[in-house]
């Protein structure tokens, strides 16, 4: 934490970068060598985390194409990272062309991507620069902007953001307010670090407070508490790994995920 009590911003300088350390599990480019030193030293506590990312990558593919199979044409990727392909709209408009996504993210360099790898080169794509801790100023651009019409049902996903949030920014509230706009027939989708990891990750991740990169892992009671006004689908929040196949092995940094449907 800053002395304001606020997390910093990502593109504070000399900071650790989420987005970046996430890029760099994922054998992107887009990465510094702070980030490259907090990624090896995850690594090297827990040497499957590159898998883990991608098993996180692999369910919100996963999450858009239950949506997408439902009739939902409309999704909004929070916290959307360096693009990484496919991503929400080649699956979305694999299914239907004229499906709408907007990525959203707060880190500007990741915004500058979003728009130059995605928004510019496909129809119905739009990236957007927004904070989630400020959820109604988003959703007042996504309306004002008419991106998403909140009549219709619209697909939400969180990959790995909201353990970013921490406690004092209301998590929950975050979700109630997209929730609240959504309409029923809407889908959420998230994953979310746990406590369950093991107590070394835990402590090398202590490494990032005060940094926009800090964490705040949760349990899997709390976690399903962010799905509050939505119906679970099976099997719940549960570890990434058992969303995808029955014989995936566990990992020792645990990543929750779940997938919800608003109900009437
Ligand atoms: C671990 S990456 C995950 C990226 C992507 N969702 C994926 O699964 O590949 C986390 C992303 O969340 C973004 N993020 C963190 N806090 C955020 C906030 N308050 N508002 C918007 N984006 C945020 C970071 O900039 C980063 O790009």
């Amino acid at each position: 934490m800053t002395d304001d009590n606020r997390t910093p911003q990502p593109f504070e300088h000399g900071h650790l970068n989420s987005a970046r350390i996430y890029d760099y599990l994922l054998s992107g480019k887009d990465n510094r060598e702070i980030d490259r030193d907090m990624g090896d030293k995850l690594l090297s506590h827990a040497p499957e985390l590159k898998t883990l990312a991608w098993f996180c990558r692999s369910f919100m593919l996963k999450a858009v194409q239950l949506a997408a199979d439902a009739g939902i044409r409309q999704f909004i990727d929070l916290g959307s990272g360096i693009p990484n392909s496919p991503n929400v709209h080649e699956v979305a408009q694999e299914i239907d062309p004229s499906s709408r996504v907007v990525y959203v993210d707060y880190d500007p360099v990741v915004h500058t991507h979003c728009d130059a790898l995605l928004a510019a080169k496909a129809d119905g794509v739009t990236a957007l620069l927004g904070d989630i801790r400020h959820p109604h100023k988003i959703l007042d651009e996504l309306k004002h902007r008419t991106l998403i019409d909140f009549n219709e049902p619209v697909a939400v996903s969180l990959i790995g953001v909201m353990h970013y949030v921490m406690e004092f920014e209301d998590p929950a509230g975050i979700i109630a307010a997209f929730r609240d706009e959504m309409a029923s027939g809407s889908y959420l989708a998230l994953t979310h670090g746990s406590l369950d990891s093991y107590p070394e990750i835990l402590q090398v991740l202590t490494a990032t407070k005060g940094t926009s990169a800090q964490v705040e892992f949760r349990t899997a009671a709390q976690t399903e508490a962010l799905f509050a006004g939505f119906e679970l689908f099976e099997p719940g929040v549960v570890p990434v790994q058992e969303w995808l196949r029955p014989d995936l092995p566990s990992t020792r940094m645990v990543m929750l995920a779940g997938i919800g449907r608003k109900g009437k």
